[in-house]
């Protein structure tokens, strides 16, 4: 039997910390929780993993359920690598660490990236040279309309930066319930990105194993990101923007140094924290909330704003970096 609980404050629920009502909440940890829990369906509907990718602008006047679905479990094993379908549920870190202390390599990179598993594929979580996608070959996810189990393929998936299915075509139809890995276990260690290097280097460490990497990325993390356990956040709330040769050309002719990564496309990614930054936004605080301090992609909250309020500080960015830039940012975060 599921619990549903009525008017609870959704703070512990969202990384940011912001305090709103939700109508009905329940915790589900298996399909038939699910469905029972769905049959008290009050529309509209909130699917919340660790609820670090949200911001919550008002009451949800609905219900909010809460993926606890659980477990690792080996699906297959060779010598070369090992299948791990893993629980939506179980928290994204905590999986990291186990592969890391297991000697299964792919994922050492994402490592402390807040959240939970199911989430995962949904924005196709990246970080240091690697995205979730290079190692999901499955996402197992339960139809909300008829509770009907659907296997995605890597290729259904329709991965993208900061992007999937379950974020266009298939928005709100499904529920993840547990996502399949292939992770190696002759480890290839991917440390292209440049400060993963220098941090190994800084620690003298010249043939790195998956842990060294996992530790630097940890280091590298703590350094420039917000703890969302101290500091209200949901990580980059902004996408980097992608665009043609010739605007990153013309941003170029101004400002030399502007970063700049040239996609498969032929496209270029900018840096929208450089953007942000040469707005003048970066540490701005608004009475308690602001623009991170070591990250201007990091809007925080430091205790009592208001989604709103996040929110609008959000639009007046997107509107300083057109004015300067005439690119619009994309917010990466779901408003809700
Ligand atoms: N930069 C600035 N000012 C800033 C921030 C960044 O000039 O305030 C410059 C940096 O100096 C660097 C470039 O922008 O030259 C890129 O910065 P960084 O390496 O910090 O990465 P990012 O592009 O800002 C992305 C991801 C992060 C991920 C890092 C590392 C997105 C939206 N964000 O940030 O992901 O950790 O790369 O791979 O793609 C997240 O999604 O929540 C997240 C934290």
């Amino acid at each position: 039997m599921v619990t549903i609980l009525q008017n609870i404050s959704l703070k512990p629920y969202n990384t940011f910390g912001i305090d709103v009502q939700a109508n009905q909440f329940v915790e589900v940890s298996n399909q038939i929780e699910l469905k029972e829990a769905l049959a008290y369906n009050q529309e509209p509907l909130l699917i919340l993993g660790g609820g670090s990718n949200i911001l919550l602008t008002k009451k949800f006047e609905g219900l909010t359920l809460k993926n606890n679905f659980k477990g690792i479990q080996v699906i297959k094993e060779t010598d070369e690598d090992i299948s791990l379908k893993v629980g939506g549920g179980e928290v994204w870190h905590e999986f990291v660490l186990y592969c890391v202390n297991n000697n299964f390599a792919g994922i050492e990179n994402l490592s402390l990236i807040p959240g939970n598993v199911g989430a995962s594929p949904m924005q196709n979580i990246g970080a240091y040279g690697v995205e979730v996608k290079d190692v999901i070959t499955e996402v197992e996810a339960i139809s909300l309309k008829d509770f009907s189990v659907r296997n995605f393929t890597n290729q259904e998936c329709d991965f993208g930066y900061r992007t999937s299915i379950f974020k266009t075509t298939e928005k709100g139809n499904y529920f993840i319930s547990s996502v399949t890995f292939r992770l190696k276990k002759q480890p290839t260690i991917n440390t292209s990105y440049g400060a993963i290097n220098s941090e190994l280097e800084n620690r003298g460490i010249k043939t790195p194993t998956i842990k060294d990497v996992s530790d630097a990325v940890i280091a590298i993390r703590q350094s420039k990101l917000p703890d969302p356990s101290k500091i209200g956040n949901s990580g980059s709330f902004f996408k980097n923007p992608i665009v043609s040769e010739a605007k990153k050309n013309k941003i170029l002719e101004k400002y030399i140094d502007a970063p700049n990564y040239i996609q498969p496309n032929g496209m270029f990614k900018m840096a929208a924290g450089w953007l942000i930054e040469q707005c003048g936004w970066k540490g701005k605080t608004l009475a308690n909330y602001g623009v991170y301090d070591k990250q201007a992609l990091v809007l925080v909250n430091y205790g009592g704003a208001t989604g709103k309020e996040i929110f609008d500080l959000s639009s007046d960015i997107i509107k300083s970096v057109e004015k300067k830039f005439k690119i619009t940012l994309e917010r990466e975060v779901n408003i809700i």
